[in-house]
């Protein structure tokens, strides 16, 4: 018998497009034309480069922009439904709070707004300072923050009501690597919760493993989306090599390669096929060098990007 499974679309949007002014060649400015499906439970990803349009998106799903142009749902609502708020969180890009205010006196503040009170409150307070690494910092000041504190509390702020769609604005931007990793974690237990996650960022190497679907803005236009693995994917049954220690004298041995690019001291060669993968690998080693890794070509995000959005960054 065969079984159908229904994907829940989280957001749709069709040609969707805010401008907001034209630049001195006349050139649109904002976000030109946006048609894209966000499945549920998934860690979507909208990168792109400064000024391509990533925060005119959330603020188009958000409703705190209305579109020039085309239309989109959130949680099966047109934009801008205010019935839709109750179930999205927003983290901003650099969240802004009340100075005087310490962790639990502020999502107390969050909280009242989205009618939470009583014990029920003080619980998920705990739970979501706990989720950012904050619980035992709750009475610290806003004032007395550091950039990353900023951030957690304003994951803990988006999370407070447990929203079905969690938005948000480079959530890492500014933040040292454990504290970037951390932020990773809980946006990957999120989706283990079944949540459905909307990331804006241009740090492409953090989106990498991230993200399950990714689209690429660039001037206010989508210009590749897809599934990471897929859009990730090399040439049909190509294989590389990363090797260490590819001398001139060595070069030789990956003759036959289709191409051959150093990265930093390592060299990345890609055969046309496992077999000569093998044999190079071989030769390779036979010769004095290192080899580190044999596999299924994979491109990375940035070259994905730099293709897609040709060779600007
Ligand atoms: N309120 C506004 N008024 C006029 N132009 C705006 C306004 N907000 C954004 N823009 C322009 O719209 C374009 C897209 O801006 P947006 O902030 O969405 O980009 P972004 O991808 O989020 O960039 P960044 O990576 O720098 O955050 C830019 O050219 C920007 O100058
Ligand atoms: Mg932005």
């Amino acid at each position: 018998m065969r079984r159908w499974s229904v994907i829940a679309i989280a957001i749709q949007t069709q040609n969707l497009a805010k401008i907001y002014t034209t630049d001195s060649e006349g050139r649109p400015l904002g976000l030109v034309d946006l048609t894209l499906a966000v499945e549920s439970g998934q860690i979507f990803g909208l990168v792109g480069p400064n000024g391509s349009g990533k925060t005119t998106t959330l603020k188009l799903l958000l409703g705190l922009v209305f579109p020039t142009s085309g239309s989109g749902e959130v949680l099966g609502l047109p934009l801008g439904d205010p019935a839709c708020k109750e179930q999205l969180g927003f983290v901003p890009e650099g969240p802004y709070f009340y100075d005087y205010l310490n962790a639990t006196e502020l999502l107390h503040f969050y909280g009242s707004l989205y009618r939470m009170g009583g014990s029920q409150l003080n619980k998920r307070i705990q739970e979501v300072l706990e989720l950012v690494g904050m619980w035992e910092r709750r009475v610290l000041k806003v004032v007395n923050y550091s950039r990353g504190m900023l951030q957690r509390i304003g994951l803990a702020q988006a999370l407070l009501h447990d929203p079905e769609l969690i938005l948000m604005d480079e959530p890492t931007a500014g933040l040292d690597p454990i504290g970037a990793a951390q932020i990773r974690k809980v946006i990957i237990r999120l989706r283990e919760e079944g949540k459905t996650i909307f990331l804006c960022s241009h740090l492409l190497k953090e989106m990498e493993p991230l993200c399950d679907t990714v689209a690429i803005l660039n001037d206010g236009m989508v210009c590749r989306q897809g599934r990471m693995k897929e859009l990730l994917a090399g040439e049909d049954g190509q294989y590389m090599v990363r090797v260490r220690g590819l001398s001139e004298e060595l070069k030789g041995a990956v003759a036959s390669a289709v191409s051959v690019q150093p990265e930093g001291e390592e060299h990345l060669v890609v055969f046309a096929n496992d077999k000569a993968a093998l044999a190079g690998a071989d030769r390779l080693v036979n010769g004095g060098a290192t080899v580190l890794h044999v596999g299924p070509q994979r491109r990375s995000l940035e070259e994905v990007f730099i293709d897609a959005v040709g060779g600007e960054i």
